[in-house]
């Protein structure tokens, strides 16, 4: 076929005027596709920042626009597979955390009953009520080499690499989380699931070996089951993790029912030292 075989249409007679206006009607109709797909483009790649601020402003004594800064030096310009933990020390230096004795929560596979336990109880603090936590919970970026801008789209997915910019930040985020943990703390694992302790897991890979026996006295698990559970206390990975544990803080498992602790969070009159 020829290259613009519609052209025989122009020879009819009255064709040609009525092709300019069809020309014209879809060069039109193009022109406002594009205007509305790059501002449709245009807004996604603008979104970060506004929630990120939007986020931040509810922390009293954080400096939000210095802390948006070193976020976005950690992987502005990079590729999105060669961030590593380490990129975002400038900001956790920028967002300090309080030493916190006695409330430190933790988590692995239980996130959402979690943190609606920690919403409805205000005894634990997670990772995601500090403000790092709360700020990029649920949200994607990542750069691009030899561009300025930030991407929520096309990133690299969790595992697609190791130094990806979204599992850097956590893992550098829970490390400073675990730094700062103090006294008694508590972790809540999954019982529904053959491994409650994933070894390479971020509670596993970095929160549990950086709690520091000259502060932290125990570990208390709570292994969450639900009618269907599969594991329980005596389970051998929950063996490896006493293994990694720094000696000298005390260990400490208890399998709790889910019901029961929804029952206890949503009732105001319970303490929340007694849901388990
Ligand atoms: C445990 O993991 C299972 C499977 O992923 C999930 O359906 C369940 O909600 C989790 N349990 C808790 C308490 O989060
Ligand atoms: C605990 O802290 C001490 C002193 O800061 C340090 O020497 C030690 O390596 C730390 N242990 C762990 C498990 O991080
Ligand atoms: C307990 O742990 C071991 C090894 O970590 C695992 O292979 C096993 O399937 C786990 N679960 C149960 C229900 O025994
Ligand atoms: C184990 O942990 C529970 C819940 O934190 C606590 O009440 C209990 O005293 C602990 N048991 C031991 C033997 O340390």
């Amino acid at each position: 076929m020829e290259p613009g075989g519609h052209r025989p249409a122009e020879k009819r007679g009255g064709g040609r005027r009525r092709c300019v206006i069809l020309s014209v009607a879809a060069g039109l109709l193009l022109v406002t596709v594009a205007v509305v797909l790059g501002l449709t483009l245009r807004q996604k790649a603008d979104k970060l920042r506004p929630t990120f601020m939007a986020r931040c402003k509810g922390f009293k004594g954080y400096d939000c626009e210095k802390i948006w800064e070193e976020f976005t030096q950690a992987y502005v310009g990079q590729d999105p597979c060669k961030v590593p933990m380490e990129a975002y020390d400038p900001l956790v230096a920028a967002a300090p955390l309080k030493s916190s004795c006695n409330r430190i929560m933790l988590w692995s596979k239980t996130k959402e009953m979690v943190h609606d336990f920690t919403k409805k109880k205000d005894c634990f603090i997670t990772l995601e009520d500090t403000v790092l936590g709360f700020v990029l919970d649920g949200l994607t970026w990542c750069g691009k080499e030899g561009s300025s801008e930030t991407f929520t789209t096309s990133c690299p997915g969790w595992t697609e690499c190791e130094n990806n910019p979204v599992r850097s930040f956590w893992k550098r985020a829970s490390a400073a989380f675990a730094d700062v943990a103090c006294g008694d703390v508590t972790a809540m694992l999954n019982g529904s699931i053959t491994t409650p302790f994933d070894p390479k897991g971020i509670f596993g890979s970095i929160e549990v070996k950086r709690l520091n026996s000259t502060r932290v006295s125990s570990l208390n698990i709570v292994l969450v089951t639900q009618k269907n559970a599969v594991a329980n206390c005596r389970n051998t990975s929950l063996k490896d993790l006493q293994k990694v544990l720094d000696v000298g803080i005390t260990y400490n498992c208890t399998e709790v029912a889910e019901s029961q602790i929804l029952e206890c969070s949503s009732n105001p009159e319970i303490p929340c030292g007694a849901c388990w």
